[in-house]
């Protein structure tokens, strides 16, 4: 913004600062690959729900008197990487905006966060907003995903609620109208480890691409997947989106299992939940499951069964606890930090 001095940048910034809220996504159909690692961008196409469920609320202010950014995760200093990865989205706040002011940043999580649920998706969709709106700046929500995005991909489809599509090599994502589905549908999460994650998904993704003699095929059949769930989701076939989510966990773990380093992100547990859920369905209900970088199963139901399913999943020996989930809304500002 040259035509500003920064004493009009600064004029435009919130002294209290800006406080955003954001919900977490599970895709449907998943990504897993870098089209373009610089910048950021996904290799294949994506398809999510938005949880009601799990949430993260984010407070930016930027402080004339702050002499570095600041950074508190869940009550405690964010360790150095996480730290960075926060500073690098303020900066390019900072570049937009012509402010040179440090930030202090809090970000609170209303879901276990020890228990390894993703929790970048909605923390980086928050960050985002509360960053531009602490920053004077208020843009539409495409720009604001693909701020979420240039940090984490996953965080692109949390600007949005409902069900969220991101395009193979797009700089954001976009609403994919379902909102008949997304109120008929419910995500129920069966923790079944505590513990953060031990292979962060960059570097998971990065060692798949590099490695995994499957990642070809993944990489062509996932657009496939991806066109039939949405096919199946505009036309309320939900088997048919069931049965594409699994094949799409399946598929992006088989590529993993193939890298070496072998990544495996399950435990005991994960496959008997998935097993628990394959005997669910064979006696009638609608259930069907889906992983992600992590050891936890996340299980797509009717919101008449989620109860029952609920009921189930809390039964299998080592899961830990169950979480029901609707689908949630959009990205928000809430106010003054
Ligand atoms: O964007 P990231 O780094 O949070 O990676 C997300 C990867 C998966 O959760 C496994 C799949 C997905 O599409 O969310």
């Amino acid at each position: 913004m040259p035509s500003l001095t920064n004493a009009a940048v600064e004029a435009r910034v919130p002294p209290a600062g800006c406080r955003a809220v954001a919900h977490s996504n599970i895709a449907l159909a998943k990504y897993w690959g870098k089209r373009d690692i610089e910048r950021n961008l996904p290799d294949v196409p994506s398809l999510s729900l938005t949880l009601a469920a799990l949430s993260t609320t984010t407070r930016v202010r930027f402080d004339p008197d702050a002499r570095a950014d600041e950074v508190t995760l869940n009550g405690a200093p964010a360790d150095a990487g996480a730290a960075a990865k926060v500073s690098a989205l303020l900066d390019r706040v900072r570049a937009t905006a012509g402010l040179g002011w440090r930030a202090r940043v809090t970000s609170d999580n209303d879901f276990p966060t020890a228990s390894g649920l993703a929790s970048s998706a909605s923390g980086f969709a928050a960050l985002a907003l509360a960053a531009l709106g602490a920053a004077g700046l208020s843009w539409a929500p495409p720009a604001v995903s693909a701020l979420a995005r240039a940090s984490s991909v996953s965080a692109a489809r949390s600007v949005f609620g409902g069900f969220v599509a991101l395009e193979a090599g797009a700089s954001e994502a976009a609403p994919a109208a379902a909102a008949e589905a997304a109120s008929a549908l419910r995500m129920v999460i069966a923790v079944t480890e505590t513990g953060p994650k031990k292979v962060g998904s960059t570097q998971g993704m990065l060692g798949t691409q590099r490695t995994s003699p499957y990642y070809e095929a993944w990489r062509s059949a996932a657009p496939r997947i991806y066109t039939e769930l949405r096919a199946a989701l505009a036309g309320g076939e939900f088997e048919r989106v069931g049965d594409a989510m699994e094949h799409s966990t399946l598929c992006m773990h088989a590529t993993m299992l193939a890298a070496t380093p072998a990544l495996i992100y399950w435990n005991p547990q994960t496959l008997a939940v998935t097993s628990r859920v394959r005997e669910l369905r064979a006696s009638g209900a609608f259930a069907y499951f889906t992983m992600d970088a992590g050891p936890h199963v996340k299980v797509l139901t009717l919101a008449d069964q989620a109860e029952r399913v609920r009921r189930e999943l809390e039964a299998v020996p080592g899961v830990h606890r169950v979480i029901v989930s609707a689908a949630g809304g959009a990205a928000r500002l809430e106010g003054a930090a």
